[in-house]
């Protein structure tokens, strides 16, 4: 048990076949209290995290969910004080909400830009700064941000240069976190995937995924349980020295 009655919100959990969600599941497995909070939690979609994780792992369990759109810094401050006031805490956030497209540089609007920009970079600064009130007060805490290797490689593979670069900024972003609030104990990673089966990778053809992996050396795409994995190592005493850091799961994409 690596997170035993540490109070976890995950923030992109709506699908069960997200990032967010097998990291909710792989979470409470190791016996945290996870909430999980997406722009698309309503009370249906609630039920069937819950129902999942619990047919799992057995009833006692503890899941809880939130709406919350981390493009509204309102929003961000009412699901943490939802959370605080549900459990007293917030002990580790794993921001894994996000959007993809993939347009053209040139074609890009300025309402593509501000889309892209509000949810993936200017969401991933409120949610964490309406989490880190709470850190500093505790003067403990742990950020995981879910970046992408597009903030490595460019955009053009599955999101365009503005998703890249939403995600470029994220990766500073955690550096920054964590040099700003280091001396209080607090921990900021990122984690830079690449084709992990999600419905991320729904839009693409059969045939660009077949182009896609035959270029990663591992041969296929990842398992959001790997992502989970990265995940829990980073937000558990595992990785109690690594900070500002970045780990990579992409299935070896960039072995050089
Ligand atoms: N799947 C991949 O191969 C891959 C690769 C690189 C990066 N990522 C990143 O991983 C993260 C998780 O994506 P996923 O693959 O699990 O896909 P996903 O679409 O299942 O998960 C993203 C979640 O974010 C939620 N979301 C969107 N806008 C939001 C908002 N304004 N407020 C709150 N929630 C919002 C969506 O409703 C969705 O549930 C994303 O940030 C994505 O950019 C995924």
């Amino acid at each position: 048990m690596l997170l035993k009655d540490k109070v976890c919100l995950i923030l992109g959990a709506a699908s069960l076949r997200s990032i967010g969600y097998g990291t909710a599941e792989l979470f409470a497995e190791h016996g945290a209290k996870v909430v999980v909070a997406d722009v698309k939690m309503d009370a249906e979609t609630l039920n069937a995290v819950k129902l999942s994780i619990q047919s799992k792992l057995g009833n006692s369990v503890s899941v809880h969910g939130f709406s919350c759109d981390i493009s509204s810094p309102t929003d961000c401050d009412k699901l943490v004080s939802e959370v605080v006031a549900l459990h007293g805490t917030i002990d580790c956030l794993v921001n894994s909400a996000g959007i993809v497209r993939n347009i053209p540089i040139l074609e890009l609007a300025e309402k593509d830009l501000d889309l892209m920009f509000d949810i993936n970079l200017k969401g991933a600064f409120y949610i964490c700064q309406s989490v880190l009130k709470v850190f500093v007060e505790k003067k403990s805490g742990t950020i995981v941000n879910v970046a992408s290797s597009a903030a490595q490689r460019g955009g053009g593979l599955v999101g365009g240069s503005h998703y890249a670069a939403s995600k470029g900024g994220m990766l500073s972003l955690t550096k920054s976190i964590a040099r700003e609030f280091a001396a209080l104990g607090i921990r900021a990673n990122s984690i830079c995937p690449a084709m992990i089966e999600t419905p991320m990778l729904d839009g693409l053809s059969e045939e660009r995924l077949k182009g896609i992996v035959d270029a990663i050396p591992l041969k296929r795409v990842g398992t959001t349980r790997e992502m989970a994995g990265a995940c829990l190592f980073l937000s558990s005493e595992l990785s109690g020295f690594v900070t500002g850091s970045n780990i990579d799961v992409n299935g070896g994409t960039h072995i050089h």
